[in-house]
This record gives C-alpha cells, structure tokens and sequence, in this order.
C-alpha cells in the first residue's frame, strides 16, 4: 500500500518524494502535497482546450482510481490527531477541483455544441436521400388496378391459397372427369386439400356470406403446375372480378372491361372479345387487346397475330348462383380473371415471367 501510494505520487510529480518518511510502516504525508496537488492542478486546467481534456483531466483528479482518492488512502495511515486535518484539506481539495472542471465542462460542451448548429444545419447543402425501396411491379400493377376498379364502385377482396376442390372446382360447376382436376393441372397437398389454380374460388367464398348488390374484386396468387419458361411459372397472379345485382347485362361486362383496359393500358388500346368457354360462366369470352409492344402490326410476343390474350370473362353460370342459394330467375352477373403477370409484361415490354421472381435489383429498380 505505501509502495503504491509513494509510486503514485511520484508519477504524478514526476519527482521522488522527499516529502514523504516512511516510518515503522506508516506514511506521513505533508501539507505541502495538498497545495502542490493544488498547484498542479491550477497549471493542468489552464491548458485544457477541448471538452475531451476536461473530461480526461476529470478522470485523472477525481475517479475512483484518481489522484484524490489515492491521496485520501494515505489519510488511515496518519497520526491519529492529523487525520482530521488532512482529511479536510483534501474535502476542500476535491470540492474545488470538481467545481473548477464543472465549470470547464459545461463551457466546452456548450461551446461544442454552438459549433454543431454553425456546421451542421448549412441549408445550402444538398440533403443525404435514404433509400426507401419501391412496390414490386406486379405489387404495383395489383395497385394501379384496383384503384380503377375502386372508382368503379369495387370492393377489394381476399380468399385463402390452400383450398378445397368445393371451392376450386364443384361450387364452379366444374365437372369432377374435368381435365383440369387431374394432378397434371393442379397440386394437391392430400385429397381434397390442394392450392387453387384459380382465384374464382373467392367469388363462391364471397357470394356465400353476402347477398347482392356484389362487387368485388380479388387479387391473389394462383398456383399451376405448369413448366418454367420464358410465359409459364408454376405460381402467378390474378385478379378475379364478380358483379352481381338484378338487371347486370354483357354489356355492363364490355363496359366494365374497357374502362379498365383504356385506363390501364391507355385510349390507344384497342380490345376484343372472342367466344370462349369457362364451366362457370355462360356465355364465355376470352378478351385480347391490341399488343402494345407492336401496335398491332405483328410481333413474337403476339405470335404475328398483333392481338394477345389477357383475361377470361363472361356472365356467372345460373348452376353457380345455385350453389350459392342465389335466385338465378332474378339475379344476374358477370365475372372476370386476369393475369396480373400477363399485363404487366405488356405495359411495360418484359418478355420473360421469371424475371418478376428473381429478385434481381438490375431489373427492379427500373419500376
Ligand atoms: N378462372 C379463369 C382462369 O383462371 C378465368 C375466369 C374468371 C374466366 C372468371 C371467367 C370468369 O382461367
């Protein structure tokens, strides 16, 4: 202990210590060593200049290792009548060194932080721009049609991906010898249990908790099992359309469509109907549109014929009204499926699907 406070003090003097005896193991400690401590310190804090320095000089005065404490671990080893003297001495000591760096501390660091304020807050620079990320293309298509949907007077809905072949098939009156219920068409997770190749199942999941008026819309992802390539994935996007209500004519269906199809894909766009035929729907199209990579002229993404395919259509099947206990004598309706992969890739020129499911930020990034 004498050792480490002599070997102390004379690191903090940088002198040997005439002015400590060591005698029978006990250690005197003059006055003079307060006022030189004192001293010492009053010659440090002149030539403080940052508030890093006051605060290192805080350490060195006044931590629990600091050069207060070890002159206080002398005081046990005084003379009994001195303790007292000292021990006030060095009290004062302390009080006027915290005092004195209070005061540095609070100077530094108010003058540290004006310092900021004249650096930092220079309007004239231009702001650093966070990334923020964007939707995914199709995330973005979905939106932009539902929201010419919604102006429509449609409402947004959601249907489960895991299905039952009710809802994917027999409520759509679709014959169970149908091809399209063989595994060749459709994944099954167990019997009867399968992921829906088709987001018409949301139309008998709507249609059998609300009566009409309906209008909705459902987007959703569709699962096939299909072969990769540049037009096919396994998994894709639709977005299921249904109007019911008394009165509702083909010609609320064409209506409907082309102002979906001016607004998406703009006035240029030409559309047509061909007859077609879905086993939930009676009568049945298929609608194309103008391609829009080729103006209608011919091209490989419309197989030369200047017309592509994007959606099925046509007015809901009375045998579906009754699977739903609707009343077909008195209601009527329409129904549509699109491609949501199929339309963006016409908006915007992308001839290959698997883009959208790469993940690639070279190919993102441009939406
Ligand atoms: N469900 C059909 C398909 O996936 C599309 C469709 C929906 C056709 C509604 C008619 C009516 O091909």
């Amino acid at each position: 202990m004498i050792e480490k406070a002599r070997s102390f003090i004379e690191c903090m003097y940088g002198m040997s210590v005439p002015a400590f005896f060591i005698t029978n193991r006990k250690l005197f400690i003059m006055p003079e060593e307060i006022q030189d401590t004192q001293k010492i310190f009053h010659d440090e804090v002149a030539r403080i200049k940052t508030l890093s320095e006051a605060e290192l000089l805080k350490v060195k005065y006044l931590g629990r290792t600091g050069v207060v404490s070890e002159l206080m671990k002398v005081i046990p080893k005084l003379p009994v009548d001195k303790r007292a003297s000292y021990g006030k001495q060095i009290n004062a000591l302390k009080d006027e060194i915290s005092k004195i760096l209070a005061d540095h501390i609070n100077r530094l660091s108010l003058e540290k932080k004006s310092s900021y304020k004249k650096e930092v807050f220079d309007v004239t620079l231009p702001g650093k721009l966070p990334c923020i990320g964007k939707k995914h293309p199709l995330t973005q298509t979905i939106a932009d049609i539902k929201d010419v949907f919604a102006r429509l007077g449609f409402e947004v809905v959601f249907g489960p991906e895991v299905e039952s072949e009710y809802y994917n098939f027999d409520a759509l009156n679709i014959p169970s010898d149908h091809p399209s219920r063989t595994d060749f068409d459709t994944f099954y997770i167990k019997e009867d249990v399968l992921l829906r190749s088709q987001t018409s199942t949301v139309q008998i999941r709507i249609m059998e908790k609300q009566k009409p008026p309906i209008r909705i819309i459902a987007p959703g992802i569709v699962y096939r099992p299909d072969t990769v390539d540049a037009r096919h994935s396994f998994m894709f996007h639709q977005v299921e359309g249904l109007l019911v209500d008394e009165g509702v004519s083909f010609a609320d269906l064409k209506g409907t469509l082309y102002q979906f199809i001016k607004s998406y894909f703009g006035e240029n766009v030409q559309m047509r109907f061909r007859p077609s035929f879905f086993p939930f729907t009676e009568p049945s199209a298929e609608v194309d549109i103008s391609c829009s990579l080729c103006s209608g002229k011919g091209c490989s993404v419309c197989s030369y014929s200047g017309w592509v395919e994007i959606l099925g259509a046509g007015m809901v099947d009375p045998n579906v009204f009754e699977a739903v206990h609707y009343d077909a004598e008195k209601y009527t309706g329409f129904a549509f499926g699109m491609g949501v992969e199929r339309v963006t890739m016409l908006k915007y020129g992308i001839d290959d699907i698997r883009l959208f499911y790469e993940n690639d930020m070279r190919f993102l990034s441009q939406f």
